[in-house]
């Protein structure tokens, strides 16, 4: 009979770019005030990439950091995996600028798109290959640069969006209460208008007029994302504790997508968790939807909420729509 696995986090790391943009700075230039922003959303700042930076570059920059708190070099990986809605270019795939950047070629590289819920999405698939025995050491990024795709006269989204990388490696463990212990994926396309960029795919090609008309730009319905957003943070809560038999005692860290300070307040206290058992960033990074959860877990442990043997409950949604959750033993 094949060893029994577990998919375990030994390597995190995150990079964003130097450049930051603050509420004050979005005031500049639209009808908007810093009260506004942060009474609505948490955000106070976000980091936006400058010339010479991208999907790949801050990728990279995170996976290599991941690797070295391993203990790895890139060439002992099996698979890189990047999730992102912003990537370096239709195609190829950003996890394939991502392999050449650190030098490894041979091993599988793609992409998961799955928005906000893009982290749980791949940490599932990379973990899925370690529990059938197929790879050892998989990286999964979540990264994005959503200001490059964020219309700056569109106050309603503009400031929520920013940019960053956050990385993980996981690598096959027999210890069965470590790692990976459970994880949920769900979408629903008949969504699919709530959040998307319009031209630039195969449905509206890029030209001079899906320019001009700003298509090539993030639309949202703000109202609908946040309602959805409220419920499906909630659900997936509950059914990962289910389905892990947890309590809120239990539970060392939730770790939310960082959508917006309300909606990760008014899920978790309708469960009861007090709220230094979850973690939120959002004030400092905004919305970097498929890096939100990675870049969340290493500050989380940076600050000494997430430990060897934490408890983990990582949930998300976005676009698609999509919406996921894993519990995680680190
Ligand atoms: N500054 C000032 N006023 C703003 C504004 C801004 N940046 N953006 C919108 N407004 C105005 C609207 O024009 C509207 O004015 P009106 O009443 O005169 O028409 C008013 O504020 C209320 O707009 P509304 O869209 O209903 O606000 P809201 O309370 O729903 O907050 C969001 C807007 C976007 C912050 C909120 O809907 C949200 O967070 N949604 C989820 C979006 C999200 O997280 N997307 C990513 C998902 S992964």
């Amino acid at each position: 009979m094949p060893t029994a696995l577990r998919a375990c986090v030994t390597g995190l790391g995150m990079a964003v770019p130097a450049g930051v943009m603050t509420n004050d700075d979005f005031a500049k230039f639209l009808d908007t005030n810093d009260e506004w922003i942060t009474q609505r959303t948490g955000i106070k700042k976000r980091r936006i990439v400058g010339e010479g930076e991208s999907t790949a570059s801050l990728s990279t920059e995170a996976a290599r950091l991941a690797l070295a708190d391993a203990g790895l070099e890139a060439g002992q990986l099996d698979l890189i995996l990047v999730a992102t809605i912003s990537p370096e270019m239709i195609f190829p795939a950003t996890a394939c600028f991502v392999q050449a950047n650190l030098g490894v070629t041979g091993i599988p590289a793609f992409d998961i798109s799955a928005a906000c819920s893009g982290f749980v999405y791949a940490l599932t698939v990379g973990a899925k290959f370690i529990e059938s025995g197929m790879y050892r050491r998989v990286m999964v990024i979540g990264a994005e640069t959503l200001s490059r795709f964020s219309d700056y006269t569109d106050r309603g989204s503009c400031i929520l969006f920013g940019d960053g990388a956050g990385a993980a490696v996981l690598e096959a463990t027999e210890d069965l209460s470590k790692g990976v212990q459970y994880s949920c994926l769900f979408a629903d396309g008949a969504g699919w208008d709530f959040i998307h960029v319009p031209a630039g795919g195969s449905r509206q090609i890029a030209s001079a007029e899906t320019v001009a008309q700003r298509l090539h730009y993030i639309k949202m319905k703000g109202r609908d994302v946040y309602k959805f957003a409220v419920d499906k943070m909630q659900w997936l809560l509950e059914d990962c504790m289910k389905a892990c038999n947890l309590s809120v005692d239990d539970v060392d860290l939730v770790v939310p997508h960082q959508v917006n300070s309300r909606i990760i307040e008014s899920a978790t206290q309708k469960l009861s968790f007090p709220p230094e058992k979850v973690y939120v960033n959002i004030d400092k990074y905004g919305n970097t939807s498929a890096a939100s959860i990675p870049m969340a877990m290493v500050e989380a442990r940076q600050e000494g909420k997430i430990k060897p043997g934490s408890t983990v409950v990582m949930v998300a949604f976005g676009a698609g729509l999509t919406w996921a959750g894993a519990v995680v033993r680190m």
